[in-house]
């Protein structure tokens, strides 16, 4: 087992990561205080593996929701559905909720713990290489609303972080590419190192070699846990953990959701950056080619759909998160595995990238 420390003072948590520690509850069930677990969960992840982690419980009072599967369920009625549980627990302020599950499930069950008599505890139990990597990492918690995805939420770390690598053998294959998709936005806007590391065991990485698998994971956390332990609230440095996500977002929306996922959209939105990092003379054009190689070679998209419109990607880019006073601010490059937060960038600019980035035909 390998155990990489996100470093927050009193609330610091451990990330466990390693084949088979849903079997192992000696190796994290430390975590969870008190007499009341509630296990939240999905109907495609609660029947692989919520009978292990009851198992893990024995001898606490506990009980399960399970949700239905899907981005369109990560929503306030679902939370209300765990607090109920809760309240059908007898769930008192020493409560723990577990999370098993993808990022919905995390990011849901998460808000629910930070609303439960204003804020229990809970573990994050990840069951996809995105949520391994990303989001059950940093305490990022919260729901969508017809509105916009994550507009709600609140930052509640989680007590611990139980990455079971073996999870990831029943994970579509789609899933598991768009998850390295994350991992490799580590290595390009912070880590070249890391980044080469990821060029060199591409086809381990897509045989889910486990030494390699967990060695991918391992880095992506320890990269992200630094992040995090710097600027947890996303003052300053936390927002370069969004590089590709401004295009993604639009890719993913203007597309109309469920065409790409996340991490394919992400993989996009990065390349479009790394191009328009070149354009604008910010960073060598040769390293956005790496970083399409790469992503290629990961059998991830590269390019615009035709049928998208470049104006019409830019108006849904104005309504980043980032952007302030109706400003947009870019993660770009500086190299690989240096990027900053830039503003000011003419439209043109963008729309140039956004066209060239089309696929043909
Ligand atoms: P997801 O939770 O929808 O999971 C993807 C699919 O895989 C689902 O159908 C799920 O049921 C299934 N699945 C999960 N584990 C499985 C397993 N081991 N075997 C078989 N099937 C399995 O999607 P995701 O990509 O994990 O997460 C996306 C969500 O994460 C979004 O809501 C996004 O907003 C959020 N997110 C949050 C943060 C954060 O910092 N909190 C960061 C990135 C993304
Ligand atoms: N996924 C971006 C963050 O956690 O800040």
């Amino acid at each position: 087992m390998t155990t990489v420390d996100v470093a927050l003072g009193a609330r610091s948590y451990p990330i466990h990561i390693g084949p088979g520690l849903l079997d192992e509850p000696s190796r994290w069930r430390d975590a969870i205080g008190g007499h009341h677990v509630l296990v939240v969960s999905n109907a495609t992840v609660a029947p692989l593996y919520l009978a292990r982690i009851e198992a893990a419980l024995g001898g606490l009072q506990h009980a399960s929701v399970v949700l239905p599967d899907g981005e369109q369920h990560k929503t306030f009625d679902h939370v209300a559905r765990v607090l109920d549980a809760l309240a059908g627990l007898g769930a008192s302020r020493d409560a723990t909720v577990v999370a098993l599950g993808g990022g919905v499930i995390g990011d849901l069950a998460g808000f629910a713990a930070a609303c439960w008599m204003r804020g229990i505890a809970f573990v994050q139990v990840p069951t996809t290489l995105l949520a391994m990597v990303d989001s059950s990492v940093g305490g990022k918690t919260g729901v969508n609303l017809p509105a916009g995805k994550n507009l709600v939420g609140a930052f509640h770390q989680p007590r611990a972080v139980v990455i079971d690598t073996a999870t990831l053998d029943t994970l579509p294959p789609r899933e598991y590419l768009a998850g390295l998709a994350e991992v490799v936005k580590y290595g390009a806007i912070g880590d070249a190192a890391f980044f080469t590391w990821l060029e060199d065991h591409a086809g381990a990485l897509l045989a889910r070699e486990p030494a390699a698998v967990i060695r991918a994971i391992a880095e992506s956390c320890r990269y992200k846990a630094g992040v995090v332990a710097r600027d947890e609230r996303e003052d300053g440095e936390r927002a370069l953990l969004n590089f590709g996500h401004t295009f993604g977002h639009a890719i993913e929306s203007e597309a109309g959701y469920g065409t790409f996922l996340h991490g394919e959209a992400v993989g996009i939105g990065m390349l479009l950056a790394a191009r328009l990092s070149a354009d604008l003379d910010r960073a060598p054009a040769a390293d956005a080619d790496r970083l399409e190689r790469l992503l290629e070679r990961l059998g991830l998209p590269t390019h615009v759909p035709a049928d998208l419109d470049a104006e019409a990607l830019l108006a849904r880019m104005r309504l980043d998160k980032k952007a302030v006073s109706g400003h947009l601010r870019l993660i770009l490059w500086r190299a690989l595995g240096a990027a900053d937060i830039v503003g000011g960038v003419a439209d043109e600019a963008i729309l140039d990238v956004l066209r060239r980035g089309r696929t043909t035909g």
